[in-house]
């Protein structure tokens, strides 16, 4: 059985905002090695890997029942980066705004009764539960630590360690 129209449509807006996120977090890894910020840097090109992933995963899905995904083009990462506590606010509202479009996808499928797809999400669930508690806690950092440029640098350390964590799962 093939995916709804409004299911496929929905799924492949998620497809899309995996990638708008993996590439988002590519600019900031990319932002964050040149402004001396190894460790933040290092988290967030693991983070941009790991989001590729998730988009894979629903292209993969989609194509494996029969309902072709609908690969399109991404939007630009944002460019006019102020400091890294603004990307990490940043990342959270993104995060936020998956997790909401996440849940949808998911009340979709309890509505069409597609049990396959509900299934599939609920990786998904626990997956956004995680990514906003990791950038919630290196947030929380900035509140411990303060601002300064010794802080930064404690806070840049701490990122470093979440990556190489991420690196052995
Ligand atoms: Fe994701
Ligand atoms: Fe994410």
């Amino acid at each position: 059985m093939k995916l709804s129209d409004e299911m496929r449509k929905s799924l492949n807006e998620q497809i899309v905002m995996e990638s708008d996120a993996s590439s988002f977090y590519l600019g900031m890894a990319s932002w964050c090695e040149v402004t001396g910020y190894e460790g933040a840097a290092s988290f967030f090109y693991a983070q941009s890997d790991e989001e590729r992933q998730h988009m894979l995963k629903i292209v993969h899905y989609m194509n494996r029942i029969g309902t072709m995904a609908d690969i399109s083009a991404c939007s630009e990462p944002k460019k006019d980066v102020k400091s890294l506590e603004e990307i990490i606010r940043t990342s959270l509202e993104n995060e936020q705004k998956v997790t909401q479009s996440i849940h949808q996808i998911i009340t979709l499928a309890e509505k069409e009764r597609d049990r396959r797809t509900f299934d599939f999400m609920q990786w998904f669930v626990k997956e956004q539960i995680e990514e906003e508690e990791t950038f919630d806690n290196i947030l929380q950092k900035f509140e411990v630590v303060g601002r300064d440029k010794l802080a930064i640098y404690e806070v840049d350390k701490y990122m470093n360690g979440i990556g190489s964590k991420q690196d052995k799962e």
